[in-house]
């Protein structure tokens, strides 16, 4: 009879904050994202560590024990809208698992051990993706205060509404202290499954950038104007959603390009639309083809302004070089997962991480587990239990490779 697995207990009742029935919704700085933190303050307050939540809204639990730089285990607990839950959660509970069994075993680190909910990876309310990790290594986001999220309200005003201040960021800054940094992670893709492989031995990441484009036109009735004097941005909206995907499908490399949310105002059934906002991500492997990626969007948005007689205005919201992690930490994972007996597979990450901001300051790498079907942002969102715990015990075990004396 295997071990009655508090982390399946722990993924259900994490799914409670923010669970909408269907699927999960925990925007950053929401109440339930807030309160979903302070319950993982409390589990890791049960196993002994110190849990503090920091000026960017992270959880840092600490296991202070040896000497010198953390070994960190991170993820984290904001979610798209209606999104799965294992995204981000199963990282951070199966680190919270992985920390009780090393301490059911009695096992003594050499150096202190941490584990990491940073606020805001995905940038779902505001396009401030990555924000908490952003912080935690010191990155400048000042121009990220007076972003609104849908309803309006600002990034500056939610963090003060939610207890904090914006002007405290760098307070977060803890990335000296960080000696070495692993990532679990569900893979969000087919690759696991399709090698019935356990465990994915994640070597880098692909790049990624986001926009948001708005067209302008003119409100015009819809029955009175005739179609070759309009200025509808809608129209031009949708000239560039096919583009995208078009230019993305066509071309060589890994290329991906998706228009996630749009808006048409001022929305009505008899109104020619006069203006439109969409966002735009894109995903490369190599750093080239996202620099070409924001020439050809920028070429392509403004050749349909001319052509459809509109108005642009273009933002880049968020930005991330391609990285490659580090081969000690690669190793480390690699020998974790050896010794639990699971099916590897080497692969590079087509999402991004919290990794990826920490890997550019301190030794990181990450490792997978099988996502049903492939499916994640979605309640359909799916990995068995026996694969979760699997991750678990390699996060232990590498954990114990990094943390032990030498
Ligand atoms: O969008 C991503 O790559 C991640 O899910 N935040
Ligand atoms: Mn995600
Ligand atoms: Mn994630």
């Amino acid at each position: 009879m295997g071990r009655a697995s508090s982390l399946i207990d722990d993924l259900s009742a994490a799914a409670r904050f923010g669970g909408d029935g269907d699927g999960v919704t925990r925007y950053a700085w929401s109440p339930e994202q807030m309160a979903v933190l302070r319950w993982l303050a409390e589990q890791l307050e049960a196993l002994g560590l110190t849990a503090t939540l920091d000026a960017a809204g992270n959880v840092i639990g600490r296991w202070d024990a040896g000497s010198g730089k953390a070994v960190v285990i991170g993820s984290h607990l904001d979610t798209v809208p209606s999104g799965g839950r294992y995204d981000g959660a199963l990282g951070v509970l199966a680190g919270l698992d992985a920390i009780r069994r090393l301490k059911a075993e009695g096992f003594e680190p050499a150096r202190p051990v941490w584990l990491a909910s940073f606020m805001d990876e995905e940038g779902a309310r505001f396009r401030t993706a990555l924000m908490g990790s952003r912080a935690f290594v010191g990155e400048d986001l000042t121009e990220l205060a007076d972003r609104r999220d849908p309803a309006g309200v600002t990034l500056r005003d939610a963090m003060t509404e939610a207890g904090f201040a914006f002007d405290r960021l760098p307070e977060a800054v803890a990335i000296d202290s960080v000696g070495a940094y692993v990532e679990l992670h569900i893979e969000q893709g087919r690759v696991l499954e399709s090698a019935g492989a356990g465990i994915g031995i994640v070597t880098g990441l692909a790049g990624m950038f986001g926009m948001r484009a708005t067209f302008r036109g003119r409100a015009d009735h819809a029955g009175t104007t005739p179609m070759d004097d309009r200025r509808d941005a809608l129209v031009g909206a949708s000239r560039a959603v096919v583009a995208l995907r078009d230019h993305a499908t066509r071309h060589p490399g890994l290329l991906r390009m998706t228009v996630g949310t749009i808006s048409v105002q001022p929305g009505g059934f008899n109104i020619v639309p006069a203006s439109c906002e969409f966002s735009i991500d894109v995903r490369a492997e190599r750093g080239d083809d996202l620099d070409g990626a924001r020439a050809w969007i920028t070429a392509l948005l403004e050749d349909i302004a001319g052509d459809e007689d509109l108005e642009l205005d273009l933002r880049h919201t968020h930005s991330q070089p391609p990285h490659d992690f580090d081969d000690n930490v690669i190793a480390a994972l690699r020998q974790a997962a050896d010794a639990e007996g699971a099916k590897t597979v080497d692969m590079k990450s087509g999402a991004g991480h919290d990794a990826m901001v920490i890997g550019r300051h301190a030794p990181a790498a990450m490792i997978f587990v099988p996502s049903r079907d492939g499916v994640s942002h979605s309640p359909a969102e799916y990995t068995a239990p026996e694969q979760c715990e699997l991750g678990a015990r390699v996060l232990a075990s590498a954990v114990r490779n990094l943390a032990q004396p030498g």
